[in-house]
Order: C-alpha cells, then structure tokens, then sequence
C-alpha cells in the first residue's frame, strides 16, 4: 500500500471582504485586530495563497489538515469567505481545520463558537473536541486550543474537559495501531511563541503526552517552521509547525510554505518523511526546499 499523505497548512488569514466590520465591532476586539490588519495585512497575499493551493492539489494528498487563523477578526462574512474558500480545496471529510485565536475573537457561547466550522472539524459533530477521523492507518485527532482572549493576547487553552477526553482516547486509538496525529493551533513546547502567545495549559497537554503519547503532533499561530519533540512514553514525539500559507517573501515572518507527510502503513517499519515545498525567491513557482524523514528517538 502506498504511504498516506497528509498536508499541513496554517494561518492562511483570508483577506476580509469588504465591509467585514460593522459599527458594532468599533467598540471590540475586532477593531483592534483591524488596526492590527492594516499594519500587518501586507505581509499576507491571497495570490500565494492560491498558488499555494495549486501546489497541494497538483500533488493531491490524501488528506488536507489547516491549523487555524483561517479568518482575521471572525466577522460572519469572513467565515462565509473561509466556507468557500474551505469548499473549494476539497470534498467535505477530505479536510480537517483546528480553529486559530483569530477565528474565535468573540461571538456566541462555548457550544456554537465553532459551529460554522462543523463540516470541517469531524465526521460527527454532535461529539465534543477532540474530535477523531480516522483515515485508513493514520487517527487525525482534532484538538481546538481557540478561546476569546483580552485584546493585547493571542493566548490558546484547551481546558481540562477536552484535556481528559484526550487522555482516555490517545491509549484507544493507539491499542487499534493507527498512527495517531495530534493538530492544535498553538505550538505545545514553550518558548516556541511569547507568552502573550502560548497555550496556557500547555504543561498539563505534555503530561498526556509524556503518558499515552502520539507518533506526531501538528501546529501553527507561531508563522514559522518549527521541528521540535516532547516526550512521550517509549522515546521523543516529533513536534511540527508550518509557517502561513500565504505569507510574502521579505515580511516579518518566513515565506509561505506547507508540508507534504508521508506516513508508512506497517507498523513495524514505520517512515514518516516531510517534504517542505514553498514559493520560490526568483520565480514565485512552487518548489521543494527541503526533504527529510521523522525518526522517533
Ligand atoms: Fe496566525
Ligand atoms: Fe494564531
């Protein structure tokens, strides 16, 4: 059997469309984030998006993952943008998204923040995160790190409910021998982002790990390539971060890029390899930067 191939994308930040912001937003965090957009919009272009999206469909994986900061403020028409946008890469169980912290700036309770993502977050979405799809060998296990934050943060925190749910799947699914990757948004190892950034219960999400463990943990928010490990219960679990999807050439942050993983279906020989493709500086056409294989230690 051919391996399964996963891609990784993150912090696509949709351009809003026009009118996102209402009167209503002038007073809340939206407008600050607006604020933020003007200063830092210019380092995002849909253009490379696109080509981007290009490169992974010319490719076409069996499976797309996007860890979140789809959308910049979460405005209703921003997300209905994000839904289109969502559609138009995939048939609906073909992508999976982590909602970022810009994709839950404010809006309704606990239960409906996520709902317009629901097609794209789980087979069945009656169920809590983490949500699990299971996509022949490999378990892609959705964990949502997204809370309303004060305006000056950007933090994330999964809370001890969704943090107990994983606790009991990670040994469930791992008894089933599947291969079981992890995707938040916020990087799980400190010091990856500030702590106006980090994920406030990222220690009690090692400790899980450290315990029951997984074969590979996904995220994004940080806007770089971060190749990292944490412990888990027999050896290092391979920590991954992607930079935006549609990050410039010559921004704060480096150019866009995704990741093409390739896991192997036997167990007993398992490669797990990770091509990095991206714009190139010259050109703009997408091209390999980098290929390696993910050994567990
Ligand atoms: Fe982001
Ligand atoms: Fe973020």
């Amino acid at each position: 059997m051919p391996p399964f191939r996963l891609a990784h994308i993150s912090d696509p930040h949709l351009p809003p469309p026009k009118g996102s912001l209402g009167l209503g937003d002038l007073v809340s965090k939206r407008a600050l984030s607006a604020m933020a957009w003007r200063r830092k919009g210019g380092q995002h272009d849909k253009a490379i998006l696109d080509a981007l999206v290009a490169d992974i469909g010319a490719r076409a994986p069996d499976h797309i993952v996007i860890t979140g900061d789809l959308t910049n403020f979460s405005t209703v028409q921003e997300i209905a943008a994000a839904q289109t946008w969502l559609s138009s890469l995939r048939p609906l169980g073909q992508v999976t998204v982590s909602p970022g912290n810009h994709d839950a700036l404010v809006g309704p309770d606990e239960t409906q923040r996520f709902a317009p993502w629901g097609a794209w977050l789980a087979d069945d979405e009656t169920l809590a995160f983490p949500h699990v799809r299971v996509r022949r060998h490999v378990a892609i296990i959705n964990l949502c790190s997204a809370v309303p934050t004060a305006p000056w943060l950007a933090t994330g925190r999964l809370g001890e409910d969704q943090l107990a749910r994983l606790a009991r799947l990670l040994p469930d699914l791992a008894a089933r021998g599947l291969f079981r990757v992890v995707m938040l948004h916020h990087p799980p190892i400190p010091g990856v982002v500030s702590a106006r950034k980090a994920l406030e219960d990222g220690e009690a999400l090692r400790k899980i790990l450290a315990a029951d463990g997984a074969e590979l943990v996904l995220h994004g928010h940080a806007h770089e390539a971060a190749l990292g490990a944490l412990p888990g219960p027999s050896g290092l679990v391979p920590v991954l971060g992607v930079p935006s999807a549609s990050a410039r050439h010559g921004g704060r942050h480096p150019p866009a890029r995704w990741h093409e993983i390739e896991i192997s279906q036997d167990p007993d020989d398992r490669q797990v390899w990770v091509t990095a493709r991206g714009p190139s500086a010259l050109t703009g056409a997408f091209e390999t930067l980098g290929r390696y294989r993910l050994t567990a230690v």
